[in-house]
């Protein structure tokens, strides 16, 4: 699916986000796993990740940024009337995450759903809420997207166990006077999901999948087609829009894993220095990874009114998306 916005602009107005406290560092890991340090580095560009505490939900995680994005648009709870928690480890499978946060947050007028895309998540999110502010079925939408993917991790697997971490983050979007959202683009490739997935979560029985119920991943695959996607979403959406890599100020991909960074920045003709980059700090949080890097972008200064910010993610299903948007806050 591809689209050059059209219609009523809508942008960010707010965004926040949240990690727990619990810092786990390599040397950590390697007292629990046969890897290292250097193994992990060199590989990953990964030096830690925090960890939610035992009675930390994806709900706890998501509060605290969803309550700063929403402050910082200079709203309240009450005015939201969509609420999607992107997510692969809700609280639970229903209550859904959105529905107790909307409740939470004094939502009561807003419809609230969470969305599964994998790592993916907060794009399709996005997505689907400027859809909805387009097309003049919401006015003030909060997109939620994080994880809690250490309960759902093997501790013995070291080739998932390093790579992953716990965080969240949360935007919100309002209709606006200049176009913030330039152009999305979202696919999806069922075919190659069975190398990231997370066997027995669901109605398929345990039987008949591969695994032992924790997330089951060819890591060989998932790094060939996310430098794969990386680059050809970007191209894509940047082509629908009418703009040039060159263009970019900001790019913010799904932090994964450095080496996966390094090759789209170089294949796209990115400078590097355009690139936000903590993995080496949070590890991969999933649907919390490109809302909590665009919360620091914008903490340290590097989001300013104007800048053509490119975000791209990719994850299980497998999927990918991208949006294009003028920062303009
Ligand atoms: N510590 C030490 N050794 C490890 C290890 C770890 N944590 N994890 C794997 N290894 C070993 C393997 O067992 C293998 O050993 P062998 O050669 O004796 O069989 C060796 O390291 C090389 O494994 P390989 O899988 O070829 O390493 P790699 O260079 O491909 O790196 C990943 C592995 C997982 C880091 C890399 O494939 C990757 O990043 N993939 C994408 C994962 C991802 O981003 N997933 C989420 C997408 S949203």
């Amino acid at each position: 699916m591809i689209g050059k916005a059209q219609g009523p602009p809508v942008s960010i107005t707010g965004v926040g986000a949240y990690v727990p406290d619990r810092v786990l560092t390599n040397d950590e890991l390697s007292t629990l796993v046969d890897t290292s340090d250097e193994w992990i580095m060199e590989r990953t560009g990964i030096r830690e990740r925090r960890i939610a505490a035992p009675e930390q939900a994806l709900t706890d995680l998501a509060l605290p940024a969803a309550k700063a994005a929403i402050a910082q648009a200079g709203i309240e709870g009450k005015d939201l009337d969509l609420l999607l928690c992107a997510t692969v480890t809700p609280d639970m499978m229903f209550p859904t995450s959105s529905a107790l946060l909307a409740d939470t947050l004094g939502a009561n007028e807003a419809a609230a759903y969470d969305l599964l895309a994998g790592c993916t998540g907060f794009m399709y999110a996005l997505a689907q809420a400027y859809g909805m502010l387009v097309a003049g079925l919401a006015e003030r939408a909060l997109v939620v997207g994080g994880d809690v993917l250490s309960r759902i991790l093997d501790w013995t697997d070291r080739s998932t166990l390093v790579l992953f971490g716990d965080g969240a983050g949360a935007v919100v979007l309002e209709k606006v006077e200049k176009p913030g959202f330039l152009g999305f683009e979202l696919g999806a490739d069922g075919g190659g999901g069975i190398h990231l997935s997370l066997p027995g979560s669901g109605s398929r029985s345990m039987e008949e999948a591969t695994g032992n119920g924790y997330v089951h991943m060819n890591g060989r695959e998932v790094f060939k087609f996310a430098t794969r996607v990386l680059v050809s979403s970007a191209e894509a959406v940047l082509e629908r829009c009418g703009a040039a890599v060159e263009d970019v100020d900001v790019y913010i991909p799904h932090q994964a894993n450095v080496r996966i960074l390094d090759h789209a920045v170089q294949k796209l003709g990115i400078p590097r220095e355009r690139m936000i980059v903590n993995v080496d700090r949070y590890g991969n949080t999933s649907s919390g990874s490109i809302p909590l890097a665009l919360a620091e972008a914008q903490a340290d200064g590097r989001l300013k009114k104007g800048d053509l910010v490119l975000m791209t993610g990719m994850g299980a299903g497998l999927t990918w998306g991208s949006a294009l948007m003028e920062w303009t806050q």
